[in-house]
């Protein structure tokens, strides 16, 4: 069994996916063993309560750089016993010293068709904000692996929604998640558990039909 730990920030609606996968056991091999968040109000953490899932704190004001604060997560993760991070909503950038912990077993989703509307500055709301601003006519999600570079690790799923006229960056939000996010991160974690992803540069291949 992988431990799975998932990191956020918010309101944890794709934790809630994970959780609602594992309790229709879709998470094959994997468990959800802890929940940590960069922010002590943050309702992800309610979430995992209900769920009964370990839930900790930490929190970027808490160190004085991002360095010290990854330092404190890579140390919680290995206590853990942790082997695969899922990034969902997580809204600090991690130094490299997280990359090196836990090589192509950190996972990110981001709400958008990656290499669009990604990299620094691109999280949240902001991210449809500047997909309706481009006037694009599809966006989606990407869950990739994480490596040094924001948003710019190896690609595991996409997929596409539709932007109609009259969409606000909070409809727009809503039916990216609905329709790609809470489908395509429970679907990549547990590719992920039972080892049918392989990388190779750039590229993950899936083993077996999905
Ligand atoms: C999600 O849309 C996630 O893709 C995005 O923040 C939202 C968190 O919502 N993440 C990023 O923008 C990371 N670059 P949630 O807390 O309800 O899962």
């Amino acid at each position: 069994m992988t431990r799975i730990a998932v990191l956020v920030s918010g309101g944890g609606t794709n934790l809630q996916a994970l959780i609602d996968a594992q309790a229709r056991g879709e998470l094959t091999g994997g468990t959800l063993a802890a929940v940590i968040s960069s922010r002590a109000d943050a309702y992800a953490l309610e979430r995992a309560r209900q769920a009964g899932i370990p839930g900790y704190v930490i929190a970027r004001k808490e160190y004085d750089s991002n360095r010290s604060m990854t330092a404190a997560l890579v140390d919680k993760l290995k206590e853990l016993e942790i082997g695969l991070v899922v990034l969902a909503g997580f809204m600090h950038i991690l130094t490299e010293e997280m990359v090196r912990a836990y090589p192509n077993a950190i996972l990110n989703v981001h709400p958008a068709l990656i290499p669009s509307f990604c990299g620094a500055g691109y999280y949240g709301l902001h991210v449809h904000e500047k997909a309706l601003a481009y006037g694009v006519k599809v966006t989606g999600a990407t869950v990739h692996f994480v490596n040094e570079e924001p948003d710019g690790g190896p690609i595991i799923l996409q997929k596409a929604v539709d932007i109609f006229p009259g969409d606000t960056p909070e409809l727009l939000q809503r039916r990216v998640m609905e329709q790609a996010e809470w489908q395509i991160l429970p679907q990549a974690v547990s590719l992920f558990c039972q080892g049918r992803l392989s990388v190779e540069g750039r590229i993950v291949t899936i083993k077996g039909e999905i």
